[in-house]
């Protein structure tokens, strides 16, 4: 098959080099000339494991190419998919569609035959109505069928996401969309990932529904252990002893600093929104949205608490990133943390195994540095913000080295057992796994 895909983003690359690894024949399209002329020249716009091997074979196979025209792809594609970004709208949280409207606009003037247009973007529900109205008004005689395929892939193990998912949503009515999809998606669903096959309005839903509930594991856990600081209880244990029943299952039941990153904040915005414009209010979401914005400053506060006094004391803070194994600094819980601190008199040295080059465009001000035990010198707090898997195992003996006297280390990912840290002289602090205050 032929596929073009509107938008080289994390979703756009990544499918479209996935895609063509498949065996189709893809053309990534991007606005941004500098993304494309990088990747024309071999380089990675993003950083995603794995995906610079995959892009680089699929484009010596050629098999994958990119171009900031998507005349030529579209006219050519049997499938062209949407994968531009879908922003919370500056002032009111709806999920900001005009990179999706301006892109329908232009797939319209270029169609060629009959072509599916697939939205991968997130986007509310009625949002594929509208991009089929968009497209039969600019091209009243095209041929085509408007599809929703979320998708759900994870930054950081994209690739594997995308290859092996949990499921293939398609929203489509229409029965030549149907096997065009299923013609795309083979090699997957014969290794037996579902294929969810529904209208557009449902497929749209079932991807704001699907985050917003993970962002409510996240949130519960969280206030779990809230309590479990209170009365002297372990969250991680909590936590295992929840998700070995199979109903309620592990995944995302790791306490830490609240959530972020480029989804889930502005998916349970939109969500809500959705809701308010149907006059159904969804007030687990909201709540969820409140608790996990309350929580950005809490972990500050926590931070201090370890040191008595913020004013001019050292802060090293591990991690920058949303999550490991990404450079995606949207919405990354480093950024209020960071604030907070320097607002409270901090002096905040940063270190982040792949995020720096990001980070610098949001906090360009900060004191970056060359790896962990650089950041740690002088500093009174060690804050651990995201679980890089070099986080994992420190020298801590090498930080009590470097540090000041009297050094904390506030582990806000529960990734060191406490008693260890606090026998090399540590004051340590993490999420929910307070002092036990009985047997
Ligand atoms: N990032 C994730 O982990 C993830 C996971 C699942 C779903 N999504 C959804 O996928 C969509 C894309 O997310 P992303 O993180 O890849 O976004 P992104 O910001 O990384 O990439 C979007 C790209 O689209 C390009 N673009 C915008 N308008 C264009 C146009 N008219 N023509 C060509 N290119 C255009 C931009 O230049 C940008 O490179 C969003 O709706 C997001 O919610 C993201």
């Amino acid at each position: 098959m032929r596929v073009a895909m509107i938008g080289t983003g994390y979703v756009g690359l990544v499918s479209g080099a996935c895609f063509a690894d498949f065996g189709h024949q893809v053309t990534c399209v991007d606005k941004d000339a500098a993304k494309i002329a990088a990747l024309q020249r071999g380089e990675m716009p993003i950083y995603e494991p794995g995906l610079d091997a995959l892009v680089a074979a699929n484009v010596k196979a050629g098999r994958l190419s990119f171009a900031t025209d998507l005349k030529g792809p579209v006219a050519d594609a049997d499938a062209v998919f949407v994968a531009v970004g879908t922003p919370s709208r500056r002032g009111d949280g709806h999920a900001d569609l005009s990179y999706v409207y301006a892109a329908a606009k232009e797939i319209a003037a270029a169609l060629d035959g009959f072509t599916i247009v697939v939205t991968k973007s997130t986007v509310p529900v009625g949002t594929g109505d509208e991009v089929e109205r968009i497209i039969r008004e600019a091209s009243p005689k095209a041929e085509f069928a408007v599809v929703s395929n979320p998708e759900f892939l994870r930054e950081g193990a994209a690739i594997q996401d995308f290859k092996h998912p949990d499921r293939i949503v398609v929203g489509t009515q229409d029965d030549r969309a149907a096997e065009v999809m299923k013609t795309l998606y083979r090699p997957i669903y014969i290794n037996r990932s579902p294929l969810v096959v529904t209208d557009r309005r449902t497929a749209e839903l079932i991807k704001y529904a699907a985050n917003a509930f993970l962002a409510t594991k996240i949130t519960f856990i969280n206030e779990i252990a809230d309590l479990c600081e209170k009365v002297g209880a372990d969250v991680q244990d909590v936590a295992r002893g929840m998700g070995l029943d199979n109903r309620i299952g592990s995944k995302f039941l790791h306490a830490g600093p609240g959530f972020g990153g480029s989804c889930f904040p502005k998916d349970t915005l939109a969500l809500l929104k959705i809701g308010d414009d149907h006059a159904t209010p969804l007030r687990i979401v909201d709540t969820v949205i409140r608790i996990n914005d309350r929580r950005k400053t809490e972990m500050s506060k926590k931070v201090a608490a370890a040191l008595d006094i913020v004013r001019e004391r050292t802060i090293a803070v591990l991690g920058l990133t949303f999550k490991p194994n990404t450079d995606d600094m949207r919405e990354a819980p480093s950024i209020p943390l960071i604030e907070d601190l320097i607002s409270m008199g901090a002096v905040v040295r940063a270190y982040d195994p792949i995020g720096v080059e990001q980070a610098k465009k949001v906090m360009p001000d900060l004191i970056y540095c060359a790896d962990e035990y650089d950041c740690a010198k002088g500093a009174n707090a060690l804050v651990i913000v995201t679980e890089w898997e070099q986080f994992r195992a420190l020298d801590l003996e090498r930080l009590k080295q470097v540090m000041a006297t009297k050094p904390a280390i506030v582990d806000l990912r529960n990734i060191y057992p406490p008693d260890e840290v606090r026998r090399h002289g540590f004051i340590y602090e993490s999420v929910g796994r307070s002092r036990p205050k009985g047997g």
